[in-house]
C-alpha cells in the first residue's frame, strides 16, 4: 500500500496533478500532515470535493475498519498542505483541517456518495462513520493579525529548529546521545530531518498565501522555494548516509551541507516575509 501511495504521488507531481489507472479522471489531491506519533511528514493521496472556498475529504479507507492514518494526524495536527492539479500545474497552499459534525457531516457524505457510488459501498463495509474533513486555505486578508500570527509561528519554528541543531551538534561533537545508546544518534538526526523537511513543506503551503496577498513577494519567494529544493536534495543525501550506519564524522559532515547557508535562509525569509514584523 506504501508502495502504490508511493506511485501514486510520484506520477501526481510528474503530471501536474494528473493520474491515471483506478484514480483515472477521479478528483484528487495530495495532502502532507504531520505524523501524530513520529512527527515526521506524510503525504497520502484523497479524494476531494470544492466546497465553495474550502476543500472537503472523506477517511474512507476504502471501507476498511479503521480511519486512514491521515485523520489521526489531522485530528492531533490540524495544519495540512494541499497538492492540487489546477490548469496543469500544481498549487501547493496552507490549510486548517476541520472534521464536520452530525447532519452537516451526513449531508456531504450523502452527497458525496451520490456522486461516486464507490463512497456508498465503503459506508456499506463499515460500522464507523467515515469523517468528512473541510480544508480552509489559509488567507491573509486584509488585516495584519494574520500576518503576524503567521510570523510569530515562523519566527518560533526557526527558533526550535536552531535549538534543536545545536543540541544535534553538542551530541555529534560527544559521539553519543545523552542517556541514550549510539544508535540514537542516528535518530536524532533523523528527527531533525523531518522536523525541517515538514517546516519546509508548510512553508511552501503559506508562501501561496503570501503570493496572493502580495504579488511583490513574487521574486523573493521564488528564491526561498530553491532554497527549499536545494535543502530537500540534501537532506534526501543525509537519510541515505544514515541508513548506512551511524558514523558521526560521515553524519556531522552531511549535516553541514545542510545547514550551511540555512541560517541565512532563515534571516532571509524572515526579512523579506515580514519586513516590518
Ligand atoms: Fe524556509
Ligand atoms: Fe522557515
Amino acid at each position: 500500500m506504501v508502495e502504490f501511495n508511493q506511485r501514486v504521488i510520484e506520477e501526481f507531481r510528474r503530471n501536474g496533478g494528473r493520474v491515471g489507472g483506478m484514480f483515472e479522471g477521479a478528483p484528487l489531491v495530495l495532502l502532507t500532515t504531520q505524523g501524530a506519533r513520529s512527527g515526521a511528514p506524510r503525504t497520502n493521496p484523497a479524494v476531494y470535493f470544492r466546497d465553495g472556498a474550502r476543500l472537503l475529504v472523506f477517511a474512507s479507507n476504502a471501507g476498511a475498519p479503521h480511519h486512514p492514518a491521515w485523520y489521526h494526524n489531522l485530528l492531533a495536527y490540524p495544519q495540512v498542505t494541499v497538492e492540487i492539479g489546477e490548469d496543469g500545474r500544481l498549487r501547493t497552499y496552507a490549510t486548517q483541517a476541520t472534521p464536520l459534525e452530525g447532519a452537516e457531516r451526513d449531508r456531504h457524505y450523502r452527497e458525496q456518495a451520490e456522486r461516486d457510488p464507490a463512497f456508498a459501498e465503503y459506508q456499506r463495509k463499515t460500522t464507523r462513520v467515515i469523517p468528512v474533513v473541510a480544508l480552509h486555505p489559509l488567507a491573509l486578508g486584509d488585516g495584519s493579525a494574520r500576518v503576524e500570527a503567521v510570523s510569530a509561528q515562523l519566527r518560533r519554528h526557526h527558533a526550535e529548529l536552531r535549538a534543536e541543531l545545536a543540541r544535534l551538534r553538542e551530541a555529534l561533537a560527544a559521539g553519543v546521545v545523552p542517556d541514550a545508546p549510539q544508535r540514537a544518534l542516528a535518530e536524532h538526526c533523523l528527527t531533525f530531518c523531518d522536523h525541517l523537511d515538514l517546516h519546509h513543506i508548510r512553508e511552501n503551503g503559506a508562501f501561496t498565501a503570501f503570493e496572493d496577498h502580495s504579488p511583490a513577494l513574487r521574486p523573493a519567494i521564488a528564491r526561498l522555494r530553491a532554497e527549499h529544493h536545494v535543502v530537500a536534495e540534501k537532506l534526501a543525501e543525509l537519510r541515505s548516509v544514515l541508513t548506512g550506519g551511524a558514523d558521526p564524522g560521515r553524519i556531522g559532515a552531511a549535516l553541514d551541507r545542510i545547514t550551511d547557508g540555512l541560517e541565512e535562509h532563515f534571516a532571509y525569509e524572515e526579512a523579506s516575509l515580514f519586513p516590518a514584523a
